[in-house]
């Protein structure tokens, strides 16, 4: 069943006409406690989602269609290990790596977290020998360059939340990624780093994803020219479900950090694929990381619908997509270390919930997952937001603004938090005609240019957001944070009715590029695909012909 079918769509869906006609500055003129009531906090996060059009009736109409299509239920059925990836006949148990209490979570008969914990145990151990100079290249030298080789969710985990987490990193080793195939991004990383105090990890859940072991292998060809064929067991590790391999790769057994296939691609740093987050801000600090995650996690599985912060996230976003037609979401973080926040998201949600068949194998009628986009503040503010304040769409806007700053320097901390606290006031009250006639009769125009200039300085107002007001980005409130968007993207996959763990859409531009490659190769002029798409790949050919 989808939110469609039940028996409060058409209730909400009459509500929805009222609401449209009220707008969120006049929601809050009505009443003086709306901030207190469309707010809810978890530790050091406050969740306010106040500034949006809607009112208590039509939140409870959502927490009653989240009941109706069994929410708890299916909660439940994740933590539980119930293979609800029914597509790839796979468990959803990330939620696991971080669970320190649960003694047993069985799939198949065999509990999942003595793996886990053996797992977590030789990361952690072979984190320390690496951080401690004990672990060393094949000349003896400690490493000082760890370089992820991986691509999505085997290496976007670990970009953002290094970078996140840079106040908290070991000043002692340099961290690198590479992802694409584009071959510059070896080379940039190549020219930085010396192979004697270079660590490769391969971090590749599948260790078949092309453009990972194209990498992987050019890493290799590298080091092996200058160190020899021995020199890999020193230089590389893997993080994987491929043991086998992973080992036909060249790399000694001990040094596969394997997971469990219950574990998604882009829910997978919490494991073995968080070994460079392990790595750069140590055990401990690791630890709290996967703490923070638990602490959302069991807020969601034991709060109240109202109070759930998961749970409100993809109700209000339910209510902005499928009611008032919005269909993009932007995050925007006010920290310059969550800069990679916006892209860790996109494919955490769009992956996620980028379909269009149900359950059932129907075609989906109504819109799934929002484009999701966004940048740091204030950046962000000199460019996209012209659209976000004045474009013909609404755009939910979600702002991430940490109270407090790692690099606390004169007002720079206060004049960030104001930007980005008066970018949510901005886009929900506007700016009427009235006021911007007084504004610009105040700069002495005359009336001919008021009138020609008005139109143009309006603003309408009424735009939805969201604001997580976080004391400080820490290992703890960054793997809250990070949990909170996972499970916002179940509950809404609930409600859509689709599953939120498989990504067969990235499937067939892979397939295809394959038969482009065989085409390049060849010395026939290729007919065998569209006008397009030939003359493409003929007029390649040509150019490179003299290669
Ligand atoms: O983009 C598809 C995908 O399968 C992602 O889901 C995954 O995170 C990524 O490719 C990398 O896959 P792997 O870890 O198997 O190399």
């Amino acid at each position: 069943m989808n939110f469609k079918e039940t028996s409060q769509y058409n209730l909400l869906k009459k509500h929805s006409v009222f609401l449209n006609g009220m707008s969120i500055k006049d929601l809050f003129s009505d009443n003086p406690k709306r901030f207190e009531e469309f707010s809810t906090s978890l530790g050091d996060i406050v969740f306010d989602y106040s500034k949006n059009q809607l009112d208590k009736k039509a939140m409870d109409f959502l927490i009653k269609m989240a009941e109706s299509l069994d929410l708890k239920l299916k909660i439940r059925d994740m933590f539980d290990g119930v293979k609800i990836n029914f597509t790839e006949k796979r468990a959803v148990l990330h939620t696991a790596l971080r669970d320190n209490l649960t003694k047993s979570i069985k799939v198949d008969g065999i509990n999942v977290i003595d793996d886990i914990k053996k797992n977590f145990d030789a990361m952690a151990e072979f984190v320390n020998d690496v951080r401690d100079g004990k672990f060393k290249g094949a000349t003896g030298e400690r490493i000082l360059d760890v370089v992820n080789i991986g691509i999505g969710g085997s290496y976007l985990g670990a970009k953002m939340a290094i970078e996140a987490l840079k106040p908290y990193k070991t000043p002692l080793i340099n961290f690198h990624f590479i992802s694409n195939i584009d071959g510059t991004d070896i080379s940039e990383v190549l020219k930085k780093i010396e192979p004697e105090t270079t660590l490769f990890v391969v971090a590749s859940k599948t260790f078949t994803t092309d453009e990972t072991m194209t990498n992987a292998n050019s890493a290799k060809k590298w080091l092996v020219e200058k160190l020899g064929e021995k020199a890999v067991k020193n230089h590389f590790c893997a993080l994987s479900t491929n043991k086998k391999l992973a080992g036909e790769f060249g790399i000694p057994e001990i040094q596969v950090f394997p997971f469990g296939d219950y574990v998604g691609g882009r829910y997978s740093m919490w494991g073995t694929i968080g070994l460079p987050i392990c790595m750069a801000i140590g055990v401990d600090n690791f630890k709290k990381f996967l703490g923070g995650a638990n602490l959302a996690d069991e807020h969601f599985r034991n709060t109240d619908f109202d109070k759930n912060i998961p749970v409100l996230m993809a109700l209000v976003s339910i209510w902005n997509i499928n009611f008032l037609e919005t269909v993009a979401e932007a995050v925007l973080p006010y920290d310059n270390y969550l800069k990679y926040l916006p892209l860790y998201l996109q494919q955490l949600v769009m992956e996620s919930n980028g379909k269009s068949v149900d359950k059932n194998g129907n075609p989906i009628k109504y819109q799934t997952s929002p484009i999701i986009f966004g940048d740091e503040g204030t950046n962000g503010q000199h460019s996209f937001y012209q659209l976000l304040h004045q474009g013909t769409e609404k755009i939910l806007c979600d702002f991430i603004i940490p109270v407090f700053s790692h690099n606390e320097i004169g007002e720079h901390q206060l004049k960030l938090l104001a930007n980005g606290i008066a970018q949510t006031e901005a886009l929900m009250k506007g700016k009427t005609k009235a006021e911007a006639e007084e504004e610009l009769r105040g700069q002495g125009m005359s009336d001919a240019e008021i009138k020609k200039l008005l139109p143009y300085k309006e603003f309408t107002g009424n735009r939805p957001s969201n604001t997580f007001l976080i004391k400080r980005i820490t290992p703890e409130t960054l793997g809250m944070l990070v949990a909170f968007y996972e499970h916002k993207t179940f509950v809404e996959g609930v409600f859509w009715d689709i599953n939120s763990f498989d990504q067969f859409g990235v499937e067939l531009g892979k397939q295809l590029a394959k038969n482009i490659v065989r085409d390049l190769k060849s010395d026939e002029i290729i007919t065998s695909h569209d006008s397009s798409t030939n003359g493409l790949i003929n007029m390649v050919k040509t150019l490179r012909e003299d290669m």
